[in-house]
């Protein structure tokens, strides 16, 4: 019998490419890969429980476009053909179960620790915090050929598509952001100026790897000196240049007011939902921690939704979902034994213990 259910319905990009039904895997950094950014076998039995557990899009951890950009021990990267073999075993296990599978390409900026790449950070502007260097012209074309690289590798690696991080204070994110990004050259200034580097990321990949490829970019709309009306300046550049499938605005609680009182008064999703979007997708994720709350957000007027830590907590999450209108998400907190059995490795446990100890009964 065919679901009735909104989320349970397929979607098609504008490019043409399908998803089976709306539920989808959020990029989530999860330190398993240490062998030079190669994807191992821990990370690829997390994702494949993902797309096994009935994910319709699986979008990778955020994947190092140069071993300059990485933030994170243990992360993925694509800056090398090193990394192909096991990008191409992913994407094919994505292919095999029927999920789109995307690379979520990243440039750490000022968030990548010397500690980590063995070089003093770059990004938009010299940083005292982070002891980053401002980059140069030179050096912002340089990074712009290698996201456009990550793209073909990724294409060439089997994948369906990309995902251009543009959120949560990384360098992209640094770019838009007024606090970080004091440049006055094209790069620096307005918002307009301020996206451009994104924006000619994003369709530069498009153009290079063709109409078939799937382009997403994602925003997150506040912090780290982020404004909202800014964040849906981009939003709508982005619509108008045509140069994405998909938008992925990460708001860590989709139901939520805008956190800058400015902005309050109404839901900080319709800042998205009211902008008239074409044909172009709206991905949402924050706290989805079931099916109804998934329903609301596709009844509020996003396309789809990406999971984080409900997917965490049950790999199955998406095709309980489809099963049960009433699923919700595992209670916590839980034992590490549970999150070996839903495909956590020891680092991603031992991650998640630090950053959320309340998450665990033994952390
Ligand atoms: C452990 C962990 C790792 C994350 N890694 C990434 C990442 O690599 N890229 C990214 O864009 N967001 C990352 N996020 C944010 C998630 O993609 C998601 O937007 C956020 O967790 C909110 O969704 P949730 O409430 O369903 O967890 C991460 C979140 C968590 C909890």
């Amino acid at each position: 019998m065919t679901s009735t259910l909104n989320y349970a319905q397929p979607l098609t990009f504008p490019n043409g490419a399908q998803l089976k039904h709306r539920i989808g895997l959020a990029a989530l950094t999860n330190l398993q890969s240490p062998e030079k950014g190669k994807i191992s076998e821990e990370e690829m039995r997390w994702m494949r429980m993902r797309a096994e557990g009935g994910c319709s899009i699986i979008i990778t951890a955020a994947t190092y476009i140069t071993p300059s950009g990485q933030g994170f021990p243990g992360q993925i990267g694509i800056s090398s053909d090193e990394q192909l073999p096991g990008l191409t075993a992913a994407a094919d296990m994505m292919r095999a179960n029927n999920a789109m599978g995307i690379v979520q390409l990243i440039h750490g900026g000022i968030r990548c620790p010397e500690a980590i790449t063995g070089m003093q950070p770059v990004g938009p502007s010299d940083d005292s915090e982070t002891g980053a260097r401002a980059l140069t012209l030179a050096e912002i074309d340089t990074i712009k050929s290698q996201f456009l690289d990550g793209a073909k590798r990724a294409q060439k690696a089997g994948f369906d598509g990309v995902e251009v991080h543009g959120a949560h204070n990384y360098l992209l994110a640094q770019f838009l952001s007024p606090i970080h990004n004091q440049r006055t050259d094209q790069y620096g200034g307005s918002i307009e100026k301020r996206a451009q580097l994104l924006l000619e990321i994003t369709a530069e990949i498009r153009d290079a790897c063709g109409p078939d490829f799937v382009v997403g970019v994602r925003l997150s709309p506040e912090h780290h000196g982020v404004i909202l009306d800014e964040t849906v300046a981009v939003y709508k550049m982005i619509i108008e240049q045509g140069v994405a499938d998909f938008i992925d605005i990460s708001m860590w609680d989709v139901f939520k007011e805008p956190a800058d009182e400015k902005f309050q008064g109404k839901s900080l999703l319709s800042y998205f939902t009211d902008v008239d979007r074409g044909n172009i997708k709206l991905g949402v994720a924050g706290k989805l921690y079931n099916a109804q709350d998934i329903a609301k957000s596709i009844e509020l007027g996003a396309d789809f939704v990406l999971l984080g830590r409900g997917a965490i907590f049950n790999h199955d999450f998406a095709s309980q979902a489809l099963e049960n209108p009433d699923f919700q998400m595992v209670e916590r907190p839980v034992s590490r034994e549970y999150l070996e059995k839903e495909g956590l490795s020891a680092p991603f446990i031992n991650y998640i213990a630090s950053a959320w100890p309340e998450y665990l009964t033994n952390p």
